[in-house]
C-alpha cells in the first residue's frame, strides 16, 4: 500500500464552531438563511450524488463530456505536474485529468471532509501508485497554504460550485485563488450557465424528490449537531429561479406557524405559516461575467469550452 500525507489545516472543533456561528447568524436573520456548505454530512453527500444521476440534473454529465474531450487540450495548455483540486469530494471526474496529464507528479485535494479525502486517495493510490498525493483538510473559503510541490500548478475548482458563493464572496474567494498562481500556472474553472428556467428549475426540484431530500438534509444535519428539534415533514422544498441576479434559490418553507428549539444553542426559531429559509443560491453564468469576474481578481481567461448543448463551461484561466 502506497502511503498519502493528510495534512489539517482546519482545527478539530472548527466544524462545530462555524455551524454555530452559521447556524445563530442565518436563523436570527429576516429573511432567514443558511450556507449550503451544511447540507454535507455524510447522508448529504450521499444523496448529492444520487442527484447527480437525476435525469434532470444536467450539470454533471455536461462537465464529464466538456472535461472528456478537453482534457489533451488542458494537458497541453497547463504542462500541469501538480494537481490541485479545491472542493474535491469524491475526486471522481478528477480521474480523467489525472489520466491525462502525462506529467503529473503531485495530486492535492482539498476538502472539509476528512472521509471523503481519505476514502478519494485510497482509491487513487491503488491504481496510481506512483503518484504523490496530499490530501488538505481545509476549507478553501479562507486562504490556503500549499505545500511545496513541482510546478506548473493547475487549480481546479470543478462542478459548478462557484455559483453556490455570493458576488462579494465570489470575489473574496477568486483572490485568494490567485494568490496560490504563480506564472505559469493555471485556474481551471467549471461553471452552470444561464439557460431556460424550466430547465433551471427542473434540476433543482426533481421528480424523485431527490432535491427536496436533500435540501431537507440540513435540518437533520441541524437536529443531531445542535440538538434542535425540526420535523423535516413541516417544511416543503422550494427551488426558484431569480432572474434578477441569474441564481436559483432552494429553499425550505414552513407548511405551517411553527417553533423550533435549538437546544445547544439556547434558541427557540418561530417561523409563520409560509415562511421560508433559504438554504442555497446557485448562480449560473455568462461567458461576459465570468470574464470580468476572472479579470477583477487579476487573472484573464485563455479557453472557454462549453458542452455540445451550451449548458455548462470549463474555462482555463492564467494570471493576469
Ligand atoms: C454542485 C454544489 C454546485 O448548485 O448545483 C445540487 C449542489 N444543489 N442540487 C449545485 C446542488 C442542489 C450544487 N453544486
Amino acid at each position: 500500500m502506497s502511503p498519502y500525507r493528510l495534512t489539517r489545516i482546519l482545527p478539530l472543533d472548527a466544524t462545530g464552531a462555524d455551524l454555530r456561528t452559521d447556524v445563530l447568524q442565518g436563523l436570527g436573520r429576516d429573511p432567514k438563511s443558511l450556507p449550503p456548505k451544511w447540507f454535507y454530512d455524510a447522508r448529504g453527500s450521499e444523496l448529492f450524488e444520487e442527484i447527480t444521476r437525476l435525469p434532470e440534473y444536467y450539470p454533471t454529465r455536461a462537465e464529464r463530456e466538456i472535461l472528456l474531450a478537453r482534457a489533451g487540450q488542458i494537458a497541453a495548455a497547463t504542462g500541469a505536474r501538480t494537481l490541485v483540486e479545491l472542493g474535491s469530494g469524491s475526486s471522481e471526474k478528477t480521474r480523467i485529468l489525472l489520466d491525462t496529464l502525462p506529467d503529473l507528479h503531485s495530486y492535492l485535494p482539498v476538502d472539509v471532509s476528512e472521509s471523503a479525502l481519505t476514502g478519494a486517495a485510497e482509491a487513487l493510490l491503488a491504481e496510481r501508485p506512483e503518484l504523490n498525493v496530499h490530501a488538505l483538510i481545509a476549507d478553501f473559503t479562507r486562504g490556503l497554504a500549499l505545500p511545496g510541490t513541482p510546478g506548473p500548478r493547475l487549480v481546479a475548482f470543478l462542478g459548478g460550485t462557484l455559483g453556490n458563493l455570493l458576488p462579494d464572496e465570489r470575489a473574496v474567494f477568486l483572490k485568494s485563488v490567485r494568490s496560490l498562481l504563480q506564472p505559469g500556472d493555471a485556474l481551471l474553472l467549471g461553471t452552470d450557465l444561464v439557460k431556460d428556467q424550466g430547465t433551471l428549475v427542473a434540476a433543482y426540484d426533481d421528480a424523485a424528490g431527490v432535491t427536496a431530500a436533500f435540501d431537507k438534509n440540513v435540518l437533520s444535519v441541524l437536529n443531531r449537531e445542535l440538538d434542535a428539534d425540526f420535523d423535516p415533514d413541516d417544511f416543503s422544498h422550494v427551488a426558484r429561479w431569480d432572474p434578477a441576479h441569474e441564481w436559483i434559490e432552494m429553499r425550505l418553507r414552513a407548511r405551517r406557524a411553527l417553533t423550533v428549539k435549538v437546544r445547544e444553542l439556547d434558541l427557540v426559531v418561530t417561523f409563520e405559516a409560509g415562511e421560508e429559509l433559504r438554504t442555497e443560491v446557485s448562480a449560473k453564468f455568462r461567458e461576459e461575467g465570468i470574464r470580468n469576474e476572472l479579470a477583477a481578481a487579476a487573472m484573464e481567461l485563455s479557453h472557454w469550452w462549453t458542452d455540445d448543448t451550451g449548458r455548462f463551461a470549463l474555462s482555463l484561466s492564467t494570471p493576469a
